[in-house]
């Protein structure tokens, strides 16, 4: 059965992940955007890539939602992206103006998809979506900790000169300068990294991860990171459409995970046919919980702002 994804948003976030997700032939891909002629342009250049892929992905860009309807998971890259010396949170009330609108045209269309957001100010924006929805919370998802923990797991490797496939790590909190990477359970072929380096270099590389999104922005001075953020989607995207039960840190709806009530925060899930299957709590340290609640708070003062 041949499954269908759309992704709004035809910029790098959203291109780059209709580029991974066809070029791993895991579904058709519908390349929306309200800019014209781009998504059209990138779906037909991406379509033709698919012979010398060898890869029979179907890709249509468009400006008409109706080319969205019965979409399996929907992405949602929509929204400005931040420049230089701006915080993911100074794109709120832009972004969740631009979310309203795309999820009312995105459930209309599409009433069964799952929703993966990730547009910024990630939690919030997450947040938006779930409430406009009306979807039950395991059908919207935030992408944040796949990749903040990606760039984790890159900084691990490179410091300790292993490959990054011996590496995972894990990242909890909101997608911001409060998110919590977790040192003691972030691992090279299971073994804690706390065994590997000094404290010193663990808080080095944390809050580098930490800074990890705006370490890029400084660099390309016109917008933020994209090949990162897409790959991150594309690996919830696969988790859902071959039903893996894979455990990744997506932010997700807490009904009192983790004593936090009625919130997007990222957090340990488990990601199946029908999106978010589990959240997976772990005990945290007394330290860890007082830093996840610090966090908790700066999604909270975000969606204070919007009233969602
Ligand atoms: C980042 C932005 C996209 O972390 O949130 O790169």
């Amino acid at each position: 059965m041949r499954h269908k994804v759309t992704i709004v948003g035809s910029g790098n976030v959203g291109a780059t992940a209709a580029h991974w997700i066809a070029s791993k032939e895991l579904a058709d891909v519908v390349l929306i955007d309200i800019v014209e002629g781009v998504p059209q342009g990138k779906g037909l250049d991406l379509l033709e890539a698919m012979p010398i892929e060898k890869r029979d992905s179907a890709i249509l860009g468009t400006n008409d939602y109706a080319d969205t309807a019965n979409s399996d998971i929907v992405v949602i890259t929509a929204g400005i992206p931040r420049k230089p010396g701006m915080s993911r949170d100074d794109l709120l009330n832009t972004n969740h103006k631009i979310m309203n609108d795309v999820v009312g045209k995105i459930v209309h269309h599409s009433p069964n998809c799952i929703l993966i957001i990730v547009s910024n100010p990630l939690d919030a924006m997450a947040q938006a979506a779930y409430k406009m929805s009306g979807f039950p919370r395991e059908r919207v998802i935030g992408m944040a900790g796949v990749l903040d923990s990606a760039r984790f797991r890159t900084f691990i490797a490179q410091e300790l000169k292993v490959s990054v496939e011996n590496v995972t790590a894990f990242v909890l909190g909101g997608h911001g300068d409060t998110m919590v990477p977790l040192p003691r359970y972030s691992t090279v072929a299971g073994i804690p990294i706390t065994e590997l380096m000094d404290q010193a270099t663990v808080e080095r590389i944390v809050q580098r991860t930490r800074d990890g999104g705006a370490e890029i922005v400084k660099h390309l001075k016109t917008g933020s990171a994209y090949y990162a953020p897409s790959a991150a989607a594309t690996e919830m995207v696969e988790a859902i459409l071959k039903d893996k039960k894979k455990i990744l840190p997506c932010a997700a709806y807490l009904n009192g995970e983790y004593g936090i009530h009625g919130l997007f925060v990222g957090v340990p899930v488990k990601l199946g046919a029908k999106g978010i299957e589990q959240i997976i709590e772990i005990k945290l340290t007394p330290e860890e919980k007082t830093a996840l609640d610090k966090s908790a708070a700066a999604v909270m003062e975000l969606i204070a702002v919007i009233n969602v």
